[in-house]
């Protein structure tokens, strides 16, 4: 995948073979790189997944892929991050004429009821002043059929279209998405994304229960605020839910 850097603007494009994880790469070398900078690998050895799980990253497979980038506001600036990265993959799907996407909060991207893409967003830097983001993202091509080690429903580009696009094409689509969603995200936080987020959100007045350490609580998914929390109506009482380490599961 190496001649994609043409359509990509002015920011660099590291293209690995095998590394541990593109968002390890990108945190080791945030000296060397400017806001938009992506690394993309061909395999991944230690892939990292949220809640400190493994990211099976089988070779060719799937889009690995780290950009970093930069923000002024500090911390704070990044609430509802994951949410707007969600979008920016969902575009790139519906681009590519996949119609059944939706998203599931905070920032696992689905197509026909299964896992296609997941979203690591590693910060470095202090409180209240600028930070650097690594926003890693797996996208699923074309999973080996005897693959092991996923423990959810997933799905990839080859069973979701009849021709799967080049990589090339998926990730400067991507890329282009990306440096869209960035861009606005950076000037105007999540509010402009929120209607959009919405509109996909796969348990969209639905009931849930959300895992939050040993607690669970029920309740009926009323959308997103403009923090990026998830909004559940507890029996007429809307309450906000922060991220971290919750999970969203149906009931
Ligand atoms: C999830 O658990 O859903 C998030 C998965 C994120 C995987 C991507 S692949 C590219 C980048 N490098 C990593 O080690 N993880 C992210």
């Amino acid at each position: 995948i190496s001649d994609i850097s043409t359509t990509v603007n002015h920011d660099k494009l590291t293209v690995l073979n095998v590394t541990d994880s593109t968002n390890v790469y990108v945190k080791k070398n945030l000296n060397q790189m400017t806001s938009g900078d992506v690394c993309l690998a061909e395999a991944q050895t230690a892939g990292r997944g949220r809640h400190g799980r493994t990211w099976v990253s089988p070779y060719g497979a799937a889009l690995y892929l780290s950009m970093y980038w930069r923000f002024d506001g500090g911390h704070q600036a990044l609430s509802g991050l994951s949410l707007a990265i969600g979008v920016a993959i969902a575009r790139t799907l519906k681009a590519l004429d996949i119609n059944d996407v939706n998203l599931k909060w905070p920032n696992d991207v689905y197509v026909s009821g299964r896992k296609i893409a997941g979203v690591l967003i590693e910060v470095e830097g202090q409180m209240g002043s600028a930070c650097d983001a690594v926003i890693g993202i797996g996208l699923n091509m074309s999973l080996p059929s005897n693959i092991t080690g996923i423990d959810q429903p997933f799905t990839d580009l080859q069973n979701a279209l009849e021709n799967v696009p080049s990589r090339n094409h998926v990730a400067a689509l991507l890329i282009d998405n990306l440096n869209t969603v960035l861009d606005m995200f950076s000037q105007h936080g999540l509010a402009g994304f929120v209607g959009e987020w919405q509109m996909l959100d796969i348990f969209s007045g639905e009931q849930v229960k959300l895992l939050i350490g040993e607690k669970e609580v029920h309740g009926m998914c009323a959308g997103i605020n403009d923090s990026g929390a998830l909004l559940l109506d507890l029996g007429g009482k809307l309450e906000a839910f922060y991220g971290g380490e919750i999970s969203v599961r149906a009931v």
